[in-house]
């Protein structure tokens, strides 16, 4: 299959300067007619004779060049484009008139513009417009759109397009129409239209010049109850954007559409966004904690691109994370300032180590800035968002953090109105701060998470404490340049604390001289380069550190070292109480004045995954946690009842019901029939969907049957008529550690709340599957063989869903020889058929390396 190179980037010869759509809605035939100023692009040589455009999935009915309809023989048209032919030698502009049909009932990819159930949506990032209309689908060609979009008003009495609505009316037969117009220039994956019968929320921000915007979100009707939250995470977000960096709204009117057939988190298409109902709907009674904070740090994300995306787009695919990452950067940074900065830092931190770390290890590993790619769309990965983040945090702490906004500033000045690139990105912050980032350039091309091996030394004599430090990365790259934070412990030396050594070599030697007192090190603080830190620490320096790491996110990374030593020891050495020291877990337990949500992530056991990503044997790892989490549960029973009682009496927060909730986690473990009646309680008479969820998903993993069918079904009872509190429902059984969970998940795929349609739906279902290890993994092969054959079937419905659920084997070089001949049959099943290039890229290289 065709590969593209970001070295063969060319600037596109032809230019759309306005775009006039006019779109007639019917779910299987939609009528698209399109008006296209086309110039020659000035800044391109010897362009070619025909304006090719990019187009699938629809029929052509007419084309007209200057109002002169053309002919069949005059114009040439394959499966993906239709070729024009222009002069340009004696002319520079033309009106180039299209009428086309497409069908979106039968688009079930959530690309272009489809049905999610009776409303129709548009998705088009990355190349999704080509199914609209035939089109220069590139981020490069920046057109100013006017749309006309009509139909049966009583079906459909909403209809959005982007930007501000300029002209309204009733049409024969029932119809209607509306006329939007968005006067930013902006590429054609910015592009949304949605119609339905749609309940609308509003309310409106006032700017820092006084603006009035209108905020209009809308939804299916009868979610109206869970459309606030929403809205005001939006105004906090676009408060923040004025106060940090000084960004004003720019249209009058933002919009928010909430739709279930959706197959991402959401889409910042100008002043409409869309939304993955999961993302953006939420209300105490059915949302949970963690979900609130995901809606949250969404809503503000995808507005946040409105500046960083949108008036300042992308050249090309190969650019994605200057958008990506800079907007990751962006709502992080935003989640931080207003919410629990550490607790939200450590989240972070963990969703790199168990997942970027992970992919970045894998068959798919990739830098931030991809040279090649067979479908774009199997780019929008952690790499290149979450690492894109971490990435462009690093330059905040070389050039510090108000050099840095300065250059944020500086760049979105400078390239207004245009489609930038990386380059463009690093020069200016090395414009703003006059710091040389020509080695940092490296973090865009290379792959693979550097390893720092680093080694103390302490000179008592000399008093000098030495680190070295050696980068260890992949074969034939250049070293990195990695600012690594630190602070010098135990010796009260402010001269030392929060400092960054620059670590730019392959071997390294850092000298701390005239101290009074061998220091101890902390490294890496707050996790500010997302690297791993190969430190092999002593038990003496864990005890202290355990006791006395001053940065939060370290304090959290001692623990889990120590709970990761205590699995590993436990691998290699058996399974023995001896072997797990417990004391630092019980100081935690008792501590009484750290905030209660961090003393929960304290407690989380680490992610399984690190072990299997470095080799150890499942069913040893599986044994060691199950020996380990029992010890803790039999040893803190009463500490964790005693907890439970007193939150039980405190006032309701968040932080609260996170601590209670992982109290009860470890006290299922106990199988103990008085307890999990209780939980059956808390179930029952929850006040919030957080601790119903919890109740419900220990339930789900009971030994009694009875007691479990019960749970599961009085959930549904209460919760079948809320499609988003059903994906965990499906979720929470598809995630159950015990053996008949292919057949629990073949019961449920034949359940009324499973529906191929919604993405939404497939990943509670299979993306719980491949993370539910002990099926997943199973050493007959027969998890994998499940998921090969689904992700076969649904890559007929939905390629972007088939080949995310491909990731499922990212394990393939890690696992023991009889997985990997297992892995690798179920691969080349995959492989065999008729496959989308999206999951073919995916799928081959698992196995090709
Ligand atoms: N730009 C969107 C966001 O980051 C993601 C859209 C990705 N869509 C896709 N089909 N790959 O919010
Ligand atoms: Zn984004």
């Amino acid at each position: 299959m065709e590969k593209k190179y970001l070295k063969d980037y060319k600037k596109p010869e032809f230019l759309i300067t306005t775009t006039y759509l006019d779109i007639k809605l019917s779910e299987t035939e939609t009528i698209v007619k399109s008006k296209l100023t086309v110039v020659v692009n000035k800044e391109v040589m010897n362009l070619s004779k025909n304006l090719t455009l990019n187009g699938t999935d629809m029929k052509l009915i007419s084309v007209a060049v200057d109002q002169k309809k053309l002919s069949t023989n005059d114009y040439k048209i394959s499966q993906d484009c239709l070729e024009i032919p222009l002069n340009s030698d004696s002319q520079k502009s033309w009106v180039i008139e299209i009428e086309n049909s497409i069908n979106p009932k039968t688009n079930s990819s959530c690309e272009g513009l489809y049905l999610s159930g009776s409303t129709f949506c548009t998705q088009n990032e990355p190349e999704g417009f080509r199914k609209i209309t035939y089109y220069l689908d590139r981020s490069d060609v920046l057109s100013v759109f006017t749309t006309k979009v009509s139909a049966v008003k009583a079906k459909y009495p909403v209809l959005l397009s982007n930007g501000n609505l300029v002209e309204e009316g009733n049409l024969p037969n029932g119809e209607h129409f509306k006329v939007w117009h968005d006067p930013f220039p902006k590429p054609s994956y910015l592009y949304a239209l949605v119609a339905g019968d749609l309940a609308l929320t509003a309310t409106n921000f006032i700017t820092k010049t006084q603006r009035n915007i209108t905020l209009h979100l809308y939804c299916d009707k009868g979610n109206e109850h869970k459309s606030h939250f929403a809205l005001e995470s939006l105004k906090k977000a676009m408060k923040w954007d004025e106060d940090v960096f000084n960004l004003e709204y720019d249209l009058d009117i933002f919009m928010i559409v909430a739709v279930d057939a959706f197959n991402m988190g959401a889409m910042e298409n100008k002043g409409l966004n869309i939304f993955n109902s999961s993302a953006v709907l939420a209300n105490v009674k059915s949302t949970t904690d963690q979900q609130f904070a995901t809606v949250e740090s969404i809503v503000a994300h995808e507005y946040f691109h409105n500046y960083t995306g949108n008036r300042v787009t992308v050249r090309d695919w190969f650019q994605l994370t200057l958008k990506e990452g800079l907007t990751v950067y962006r709502d992080q940074e935003f989640s931080y300032d207003i919410g629990q900065k550490y607790v939200k830092r450590i989240e972070d931190v963990k969703r790199m180590r168990d997942y970027q770390f992970i992919e970045d290890a894998g068959p798919q590993s990739h830098p931030i800035q991809p040279d090649s790619f067979i479908e774009i769309n199997n780019f929008y990965t952690s790499t290149v968002y979450e690492k894109g983040s971490e990435v462009i945090r690093m330059i905040s702490v070389i050039i510090g953090k108000v050099k840095f906004n300065e250059g944020i500033k500086y760049y979105l000045k400078k390239y207004d109105g245009t489609a930038a690139t990386t380059e463009d990105f690093i020069t200016s912050m090395e414009h703003v701060s006059g710091k040389n980032l020509t080695q940092f350039r490296n973090w865009y091309h290379q792959n693979g998470t550097p390893k720092l091996k680093i080694e103390s030394h302490w000179n008592e004599s000399k008093k000098t404490f030495t680190l070295k430090i050696e980068q260890i990365i992949l074969k034939d790259q250049k070293p990195f340049y990695i600012p690594l934070t630190y602070s010098l412990l135990g010796i009260s030396d402010k001269n030392y604390e929060d400092k960054v050594l620059i670590v730019d070599k392959f071997k390294e030697e850092f000298s701390f001289e005239n101290l009074k007192t061998r220091p101890y090190i902390s490294l890496n603080r707050n996790f500010f380069a997302p690297i791993i830190v190969d430190y092999n620490y002593s038990q003496e320096e864990l005890d202290y550190l355990m006791k006395n790491e001053t940065d939060p996110v370290n304090q959290w990374n001692v623990t889990q070292e120590v709970l990761k030593k205590s699995i590993s020891n436990l691998v290699s050495n058996g399974l023995s109480v001896d072997l797990i020291p417990l004391a630092g877990f019980e100081a935690i337990l008792n501590n009484k004045t750290i905030d209660n949500f961090f003393k929960s992530s304290l407690l989380l056991m680490p992610n399984e995954v690190y072990f299997f990503e470095n080799g150890y044997s499942f069913e040893k790892v599986w044994q060691a946690y199950d020996f380990l989490e029992l010890e803790i549960a039999k040893k803190f029973k009463n500490s964790f009842l005693n907890i439970i009682s007193e939150l039980q009496k405190a006032v309701e927060s968040d932080a609260n019901r996170a601590l209670k909730n992982r109290c009860y986690y470890y006290l299922s473990l106990l199988n103990d029939a008085e307890i999990e009646n209780a939980f059956f309680k808390n179930m029952v008479n929850a006040t919030n969907m957080t601790d119903e969820i919890a109740a419900f998903n220990l339930l789900c993993n009971s030994k009694n049957r009875e007691l479990k069918n019960n749970t599961i079904l009085a959930f549904e009872k209460k919760w079948s008529h809320d499609q988003l509190v059903m994906n965990m429902w499906i979720a929470a059984q598809a995630s159950v550690y015990s053996q008949n969970v292919l057949e629990e998940i073949t019961k449920l795929e034949k359940s009324e709340h499973v529906d191929t349609k919604i993405p939404n739906k497939l990943r509670a279902l299979y993306g719980s599957l491949s993370h539910n290890s002990r099926t997943f993994h199973s050493a007959d092969g027969s998890g994998y063989m499940y998921l090969a054959k689904k992700i076969i079937e649904l890559d007929k419905i939905n390629p972007s869903v088939s080949s995310r659920l491909g990731n499922a084997f990212t394990l393939f070089n890690k696992v023991d020889e009889k997985r990997k001949i297992k892995m690798r049959e179920a691969c080349e099943l995959i492989l065999k058929g008729q496959v989308s290039k999206n999951l073919y890229e995916i799928v081959s290289k698992t196995i090709s390396v």
